[in-house]
């Protein structure tokens, strides 16, 4: 008999269900930003992909009502940082719902306009190429028109909770790119 407490048959997910199937997918965490009729917005995402290397294009997907998908769709813009691990507090910032974003904390901003989140361990800024609607959420795909990143501890997030990444101190992976 197997010791793993699953469940028993396979049911078919309500919201709370997918959620709970998906957090088992360990991932980064991003800030999303964007700028649209002089107002900054921001919020706190861990659906971002790498889509197409030559062109980069990546992909984010965002919650209908958001202030800043409605950003996104107006502007046609959007920058992403990628956090690292001590930046917890930033994620949690920029995940409440109608809360306060660029009040507090160290930004730069991208040639284009865009504030990005100081001390991430990579930015970019992306022309979106791209956008559906899947389901309750809005798809964006966009075009990486300049990037640049740094070494460092990312923050990873995992079935609701926040942690740290550790590697196994194998060989790397013989990617060539
Ligand atoms: C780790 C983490 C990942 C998240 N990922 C997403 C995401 O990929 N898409 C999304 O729509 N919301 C995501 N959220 C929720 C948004 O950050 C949250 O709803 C945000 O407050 C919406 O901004 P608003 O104030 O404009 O409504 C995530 C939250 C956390 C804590």
């Amino acid at each position: 008999m197997s010791e793993m407490a699953v469940p028993a048959v396979f049911i078919e997910p309500d919201g709370a269900a997918m959620r709970r199937t998906m957090g088992r997918f360990l991932t980064g965490v991003a800030v999303v930003t964007a700028a649209y009729e002089g107002e900054q917005v921001g919020m706190t995402i861990n659906s971002l992909t790498s889509i197409s290397l030559e062109p980069p294009i990546l992909m984010i997907s965002l919650n209908f009502n958001t202030r800043t998908g409605d950003a996104v769709l107006g502007s046609g813009k959007f920058a992403i940082s990628i956090l690292g691990a001590k930046q917890e507090p930033v994620a949690r910032q920029f995940a409440v719902r109608g809360g306060a974003r660029f009040e507090a904390g160290d930004f730069d901003v991208t040639a284009a306009g865009l504030p990005v989140i100081r001390g991430a361990l990579a930015q970019a800024e992306c022309q979106v190429v791209d956008q559906r609607t899947v389901g309750d959420h809005q798809v964006f795909f966009g075009q990486v028109t300049a990037s640049r990143y740094r070494d460092g501890e990312p923050l990873a997030f995992s079935s609701g909770k926040f942690g740290a990444f550790r590697d196994f101190n194998h060989d790397a992976m013989p990617w060539s790119f």
